[in-house]
């Protein structure tokens, strides 16, 4: 948080995000982007060389993902992530027209749901497609597709392909809610950091989310 206590609360401060936390979250996108590109516009019969750029950008990823995960369990707080009981609770009331439902902490039940969501699907992508790496040459190792049988293969495919297929779901709600205009405070803070102290006031409990 910055400013005195003077400022009035529209104008101070209240960090969300941090640089590192949205340059991952730029760079985790802008991959997803280009692996989902590279696997579906060939199949959609715009024809180019996809492969070297798909497994590449998929290695970043990989890499991306493992910083934010290390970063997520040691050096912040990662209950802000975890859904609760008042989540649930929560969720259950929105559902119900007219019920009372409180404030939430850092992320709401449906934010959590997402990333869990996310986290699933994304680490299957990345392990299944680890593995995949093993069927073409690169500059580091030769092909060895005879390392698993047919069927476990077929396994590794799928979970893939369907897991890809469930991405482009997922992101096209979350970009939705992103450029809704009464969650445009949330979509500032992915871009300058953050938000004000009185969009903090209304929008989440303040025991729930300490800052
Ligand atoms: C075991 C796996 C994971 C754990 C424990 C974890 C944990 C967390 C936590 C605690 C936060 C909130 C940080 C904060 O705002 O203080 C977060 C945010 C986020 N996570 Fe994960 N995460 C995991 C996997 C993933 C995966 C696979 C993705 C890939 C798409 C992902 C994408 C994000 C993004 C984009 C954010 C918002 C950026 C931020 O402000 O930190 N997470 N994660
Ligand atoms: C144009 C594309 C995108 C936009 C405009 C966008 C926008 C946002 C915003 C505004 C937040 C912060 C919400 C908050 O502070 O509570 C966020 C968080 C997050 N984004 Fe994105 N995002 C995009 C692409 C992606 C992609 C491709 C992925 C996943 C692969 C992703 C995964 C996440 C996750 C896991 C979080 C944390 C959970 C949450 O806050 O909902 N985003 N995104």
């Amino acid at each position: 948080m910055a400013d005195s206590s003077s400022t009035p609360d529209v104008q101070q401060k209240v960090l969300r995000h941090t640089l590192a936390d949205r340059l991952y979250h730029w760079l985790m996108a802008l991959c997803v982007f280009v692996l989902l590109g590279t696997a579906f516009l060939p199949i959609l019969g715009i024809k180019f060389e996809w492969v070297d750029i798909h497994w590449m950008t998929g290695v970043v990823l990989a890499a991306l993902v493992l910083v934010h995960i290390v970063r997520a369990l040691f050096f912040q707080d990662w209950r802000s992530m975890v859904i609760d009981g008042a989540d649930i609770r929560d969720m259950a009331r929105g559902v119900v027209p007219g019920a009372e439902t409180g404030k939430p902490g850092k992320y709401n039940g449906l934010q959590k749901l997402f990333h869990l969501g996310v986290a699933i699907f994304v680490l299957g992508i990345i392990v299944s497609g680890l593995l995949m790496l093993l069927k073409i040459d690169t500059p580091f190792w030769r092909r060895n597709p005879y390392w698993f049988g047919n069927d476990t293969w077929g396994y590794i495919y799928a979970v893939h392909g369907l897991f890809a297929m469930a991405m482009v779901t997922m992101i096209v709600i979350h970009i939705y809610f992103a450029l809704r205009p009464d969650e445009w405070h949330l979509t500032r803070s992915m871009l300058r950091g953050w938000i004000t102290r009185k969009e903090y006031q209304e929008h989440h409990d303040q025991s729930r989310w300490k800052i």
